[in-house]
């Protein structure tokens, strides 16, 4: 069943789109784990399935988004004040990128990019930003990364001649190793000038593989492929960056809030860092 999207109770969706309500989304059933509003019958029965097959999967979503705050936080603080999130996610409202960023510099300017019609119709949320910065929205696929890259909103936001950071947080893990990351990637990031930053966040089987391998199954009865890689094969997305201090670690590790709990790494199972291009 398709049908013309008005209003999901979350942000303030604009026009009408067309969407599939029948099939599972990613960026749905992640607003599901988080305790959002913005889900329908098929996003929640599949998070269920992997609910189901990982119980904690919820932790690992909320480290997950708690990681982007903190990271958005530090590469601001940094002296970045351009940022690509690509994989934005269904807004959550003060929480988003350029709430922290802008938070930090008035004048940040994000470019946002994602593939689900419902980050789409919620893309006015995330354009509410600072007068002073910029903001901006791309309906564009991670997979076709030239259509990201020579997008207008891309080329007529960001400045590159300095500094951006790109942030695939949450999103590597959906593309499939014969999609060839590495290569997605390099097309990514090919013209982005020394001193950007590229951060991941990916999910890893490496703590409890038997979870995973049902998570993986959960996620591909709804239709949607889940690749969850090594520490080093999430390493080896790096190269030819700098990994910056304190490394790739599991993402309760990276730079926790003062007086953050320890998390038991496979609750989080997932694995984040900041690189530099050289
Ligand atoms: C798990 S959510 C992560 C959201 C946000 N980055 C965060 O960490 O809180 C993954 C997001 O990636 C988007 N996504 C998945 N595959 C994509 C693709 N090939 N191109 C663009 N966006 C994609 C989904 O629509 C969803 O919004």
């Amino acid at each position: 069943m398709t049908d013309e999207f008005e209003d999901c109770g979350n942000g303030e969706p604009e026009g009408s789109l067309e969407i599939d309500f029948d099939r599972a989304h990613p960026a749905r059933m992640y607003d599901y784990l988080l305790g959002g509003r913005t889900n329908f019958d098929a996003d929640r029965e599949a998070a269920d399935r992997a609910l189901g097959a990982n119980p904690t999967l919820r932790v690992a979503a909320r480290e997950n988004r708690a990681f982007l705050l903190r990271v958005v936080d530090h590469v601001a603080r940094s002296g970045v004040r351009q940022f690509v999130d690509v994989g934005t996610g269904i807004p959550i409202e003060g929480n988003n990128t350029h709430d922290v960023a802008q938070a930090v510099r008035s004048d940040a300017r994000v470019v946002y990019v994602d593939n689900d019609p419902i980050v789409l119709a919620h893309a006015k949320a995330l354009l509410a930003g600072d007068p002073d910065g910029r903001t901006a929205y791309i309906d564009g696929d991670l997979r076709d990364p030239g259509s990201i890259v020579e997008h207008p909103a891309f080329v007529e936001t960001l400045r590159l001649d300095e500094p951006v950071a790109l942030l695939l947080v949450a999103i590597l893990h959906f593309v499939a190793d014969d999609e060839d990351p590495a290569s997605i990637l390099r097309e990514l990031t090919k013209r982005l000038p020394s001193g950007s930053r590229m951060v991941i966040s990916h999910a890893t089987a490496d703590f409890d593989p038997v979870r995973w391998a049902g998570t993986v199954r959960a996620y591909a009865d709804a239709g949607i492929t889940v690749r969850p890689r090594s520490r080093s094969e999430i390493e080896a997305l790096f190269e030819g960056w700098e990994i910056e201090e304190p490394g790739l670690l599991v993402l309760s590790d990276w730079r926790p809030a003062p007086g953050a709990e320890p998390v038991d790494p496979i609750l989080a199972s997932c694995y984040g860092a900041v690189a530099r291009k050289l």
